[in-house]
C-alpha cells in the first residue's frame, strides 16, 4: 500500500476516504466505534446484509427514517460503516 499517498488523501477528509472503490470495513469500523457505539453493538445487525444496512443508513442521513438523534455521514462512511456492520454480524 502506498502510504504516502493514503495519508496525503486522508489528510483533508475523514476516515476511510482513501477507499474509493469499494468499502472500507476498517474504516467503517474507526467511525462507527467513533460515534455510533455509544448506542450500538456491530451484532445489533445481526442478519443483515450491507446493502440494506447502507440504504438504511442514508435514509436516516437524508432525514428519512427517524433516528434517535440527527446524523452526519459522507457516502463513504455509510458504505464503510455498513460492510463492517454486515461483516462483523455473521
Ligand atoms: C444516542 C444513541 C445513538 C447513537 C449515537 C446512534 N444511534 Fe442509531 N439508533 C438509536 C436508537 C435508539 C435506535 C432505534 C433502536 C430500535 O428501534 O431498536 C437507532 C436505530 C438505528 C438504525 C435502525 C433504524 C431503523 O429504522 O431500523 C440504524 C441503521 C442506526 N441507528 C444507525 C446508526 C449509525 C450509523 C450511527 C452512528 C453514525 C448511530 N446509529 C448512532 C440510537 C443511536
Amino acid at each position: 500500500m502506498a502510504w504516502g499517498c493514503k495519508a496525503l488523501v486522508g489528510a483533508g477528509l475523514l476516515f476511510g476516504s482513501a477507499s474509493i472503490v469499494a468499502a472500507d470495513a476498517d474504516a467503517g469500523r474507526a467511525t462507527a466505534t467513533a460515534r455510533c457505539i455509544q448506542c450500538h453493538e456491530a451484532d445489533d445487525w445481526d442478519g443483515e446484509d450491507a446493502a440494506s444496512l447502507e440504504s438504511l443508513i442514508r435514509d436516516i442521513v437524508a432525514g428519512k427514517v427517524k433516528h434517535r438523534q440527527k446524523i452526519e455521514l459522507s457516502a463513504a462512511e455509510i458504505a464503510n460503516i455498513a460492510a463492517y456492520w454486515a461483516q462483523s454480524s455473521k
